[in-house]
């Protein structure tokens, strides 16, 4: 994209006192450490095991060893100005067989963290699920089983016991749609399941343990409770009726699906709920228990069309394979610039996104925080990842103009890691790290953003 290395920037826009800028990252990405202080298996340990799911041949046995390094990595935060530092707990650190006995040891670590974040003057904030499910209860169906949820719910309750004096915000799932769509509906991410819309009781189960979960961090005091879901506008690749309406659909199961069962405490299409199991009703109340912020993890628009017909390959749509059978099919979005990952970079989609979640729920919405938002590039001198936040920042500055309330922006991520089924290929760091001799070295990106918000703090 169009870069200015080294040259003068336009200051960004000045943002309220009080916005959270953050950065951040998630256990099984960084965390390494597999086997230390009594933690279990997780699914992507398993996963990673098997031959030829992770394309660079790697798994994340020591990812960027932050296990070891959160000190060396809290200075970093410290650093560079951050308001706040979104990480996940490891469920099977903590409950190493997803249910009974908690792991005193594994919890110790994020007691470890959350003191050291503190002296640092950075607020934690924790995801209590990031893809990384007890391998025990994976093996006996995981998601797809009810009582999952009621063992994450235990989980988030033993957790918040723990660090519920110091922590007061809390972020229960991580992109529940990207969990059921790669993890068991395509094959992609762990567990590896192929079971196309057969996958999607796994969805009602995340969203009912994201309700069980608020319900125990209330219980236990919590005042400040987010989800992070994983949002983009969707277009249509012409205005023919065969792709609007492919592009209805992908459009509800990425931006629906997950969005309105929270928020308005029903799902957006009634055929669909009735392939859900249980009692979706009595359930949507649980799931549906205000929030205090919803959080928006945004990447890229879509472009969607109905299925080639002939096609029967797999269309490669960074990074993820669609297979041929669905019924929609993502296109080539031409005309902008894109990450060396493939990723169209459309920064004003972030706008339209934004401006459209007023739209459609209006008063239910509670403020926006982006939780993740972020690009892979290599090298240490990144000139287009500091293009790419700048713009970013700006759009939804935009959005915020315009009257959206949002209260946060957290860039992904805080240093290179374990990119899931890509390995270690991708990197989307503000710090980079060699995951030769694990040296941390801050990218060009690192400093801009420190001195962007060493210029928000003066301009107070
Ligand atoms: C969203 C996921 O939450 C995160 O784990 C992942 O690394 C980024 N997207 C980039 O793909």
């Amino acid at each position: 994209m169009t870069t200015m290395p080294g040259g003068p920037r336009r200051p960004l826009p000045r943002f309220p006192r009080d916005f959270l800028w953050g950065v951040s990252t998630s256990a099984q990405q960084i965390e390494g450490a597999v086997d230390e202080d009594g933690r279990g298996r997780s699914a992507w340990d398993a996963f990673t095991a098997e031959a030829g799911r992770i394309k660079d041949g790697s798994d994340a046995r020591v990812a960027t060893d932050h296990y070891h390094r959160y000190r060396e990595d809290v200075a970093l935060l410290k650093e560079l100005g951050v308001g706040a530092y979104r990480f996940s707990v490891s469920w099977p650190r903590v409950v190493p067989d997803g249910s009974g006995p908690v792991n005193a040891a594994g919890l110790d670590f994020y007691d470890r963290l959350v003191d050291e974040l503190l002296t640092a003057g950075v607020k934690p904030v924790p995801t209590l699920f990031h893809w990384d499910t007890p391998q025990r209860l994976e093996a006996g169906g995981g998601w797809l089983r009810r009582d999952t949820a009621e063992r994450f719910a235990a989980y988030a309750d033993a957790v918040a016991a723990r660090l519920g004096d110091r922590v007061d915000r809390w972020i229960t799932l991580n992109e529940p749609a990207e969990l059921t769509l790669l993890g068991y509906g395509l094959g992609q991410h762990a567990p590896g399941r192929h079971l196309v819309f057969d996958a999607l009781p796994a969805a009602h189960h995340q969203l009912l343990g994201h309700g069980l979960a608020v319900q125990a961090l209330r219980a236990r005091g919590a005042t400040d409770i987010g989800i992070a879901n994983s949002h983009g506008p969707t277009w249509p690749a012409s205005e023919s009726e065969a792709d609007t309406g492919a592009a209805d659909l992908y459009d509800l199961l990425l931006n629906r699906l997950f969005a309105e069962p929270v928020l308005l405490g029903r799902y957006p299409d009634e055929e669909l709920a009735a392939l859900l199991p249980g009692p979706v009703a009595e359930d949507l109340k649980t799931i549906s228990q205000p929030l205090d912020w919803y959080g928006v993890n945004y990447y890229q628009p879509t472009l969607v069309g109905a299925p080639d017909p002939a096609a029967t390959a797999p269309t490669d749509f960074g990074g993820i394979s669609l297979p041929p059978e669905l019924p929609f099919s993502p296109r080539e979005i031409k005309g902008y610039p894109r990450t060396d990952f493939g990723w169209p970079v459309v920064p004003e989609a972030l706008t339209e996104l934004l401006l459209s979640f007023r739209e459609r729920y209006g008063a239910s919405l509670p403020p926006i925080v982006i939780t993740e938002n972020g690009c892979s590039y290599e090298g240490i001198e990144d000139p287009d990842r500091i293009a790419f936040h700048d713009a970013h920042i700006r759009a939804l500055h935009e959005a915020m103009s315009a009257g959206v309330d949002i209260r946060g922006y957290f860039v992904w991520s805080l240093m290179d890691n374990f990119e899931w089924a890509e390995g270690y290929a991708r990197r989307f760091g503000l710090v980079h790290v060699d995951f030769a001799t694990l040296t941390r070295t801050p990218k060009s990106s690192y400093h801009w953003l420190r001195d962007a918000l060493r210029d928000q703090h003066d301009r107070r």
